[in-house]
């Protein structure tokens, strides 16, 4: 008798993912001059948390965006998908917008397998919920940084997939970065297999600093949730209440740039490191890159992309678009 296949398959590598160096990254990124720590590790099952009241704070008004194009095109994106397609998203967080999507492809399609990669630990939980909700619904997840993770769950399967990439996240990867980025997803990328991704559009500083700077304080709770990650996983002695959230908008680089900054003079130890910071010196956390029109076609096309459809939200602050392989 054939036993049928399982629901849920979880992949989490082998070398720890992505949890195994945040030791060493927090290390070299704070004792240098040039002070910084990766934005990969504010996702703890804290950050991962304080980022889902994020979504839905009134200054926020990405997560609403996306959601609105997602309600509205969800259905046409999912008719125009060869058969069989599966979803891979990349940084999946709670899944929540995923839900449409799916919903939508269950529609056209039928039954749909689900690859969700986050380097959460939140993953499971989400997948957990997702196949509570939907029967027709198998998950194939992986736990990893954006890249290995792709590579593990295309390969999974040979179906055509539609790898989403929401959450603006994109804008999180420098110019250089974002297209060496984009060109590795599209070289994993097979002819039939289409990329959706959301992209916050440049606007004046005025509303996107309340986005990232917003008056319940949830994302500054969000930023330095990073230092109390360093004090209890990695026995930092740092004393977080001398640290401020600081967020500016580098009108040249097109970007919103998130710090957090030494509100006095201090010395730390980091895993085995010393450093020092002066008063009012800056530790680069994030960088969030806004996107014109011109400068996603640009990007596409640099990383070997083609753009079939751009979508907006009502208000034009957010684009969706749909790319193939070039
Ligand atoms: N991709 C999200 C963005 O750029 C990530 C984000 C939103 C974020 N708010 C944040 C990252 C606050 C760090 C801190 O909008």
């Amino acid at each position: 008798m054939r036993r049928p296949a399982p629901r849920l398959e979880y992949y989490v590598p082998h070398n720890g993912g992505a949890a195994s160096d945040f030791a060493e990254c927090a290390r070299r990124g704070l004792c240098g001059p040039k002070k910084s720590l990766d934005p990969r590790f504010l996702y703890d099952e804290r950050g991962s948390e304080i980022f889902e009241r994020i979504c839905s704070l009134p200054e926020y008004y990405l997560t609403r965006a996306e959601t609105e194009i997602l309600e509205r095109a969800g259905a046409e994106i999912a008719s125009a998908l060869p058969p069989r397609c599966r979803l891979i998203e990349l940084g999946s967080g709670s899944s929540a917008k995923t839900r449409i999507l799916l919903e939508r492809m269950n529609e056209a399609q039928g039954d749909v397998t689900y690859s969700p990669i986050d380097v959460s630990r939140a993953l499971e939980g989400a997948s957990r919920a997702l196949l509570e909700s939907y029967e027709w619904l198998r998950i194939v997840g992986v736990e990893d940084t954006y890249e290995s993770g792709l590579r593990l769950a295309h390969s999974s399967g040979d179906a055509p997939a539609l790898i989403a990439f929401l959450g603006s996240s994109i804008g999180n990867l420098t110019g250089s970065c974002a297209r060496s980025f984009l060109r590795t997803v599209a070289s994993v990328m097979r002819a039939e297999d289409a990329l959706l991704m959301g992209v916050d559009l440049d606007k004046p500083e005025s509303a996107l600093v309340p986005a990232y700077d917003d008056a319940a304080g949830v994302t500054a709770e969000f930023n330095l949730n990073l230092l109390h990650r360093i004090n209890s996983e990695l026995g930092g002695s740092i004393d977080v209440s001398k640290f401020e959230h600081h967020v500016v908008y580098n009108a040249g680089e097109r970007r919103i740039e998130m710090y957090l900054r030494a509100l006095e003079g201090q010395e730390i130890e980091v895993c085995g490191g010393r450093a020092e910071l002066r008063r009012g010196e800056l530790v680069l956390t994030e960088y969030s890159h806004k996107y014109t029109p011109e400068g996603i076609g640009d990007l596409a096309a640099a990383a070997g992309l083609r753009v079939e459809r751009t979508w907006h939200d009502s208000a034009r602050r957010y684009a969706l678009v749909l790319c193939s392989r070039a």
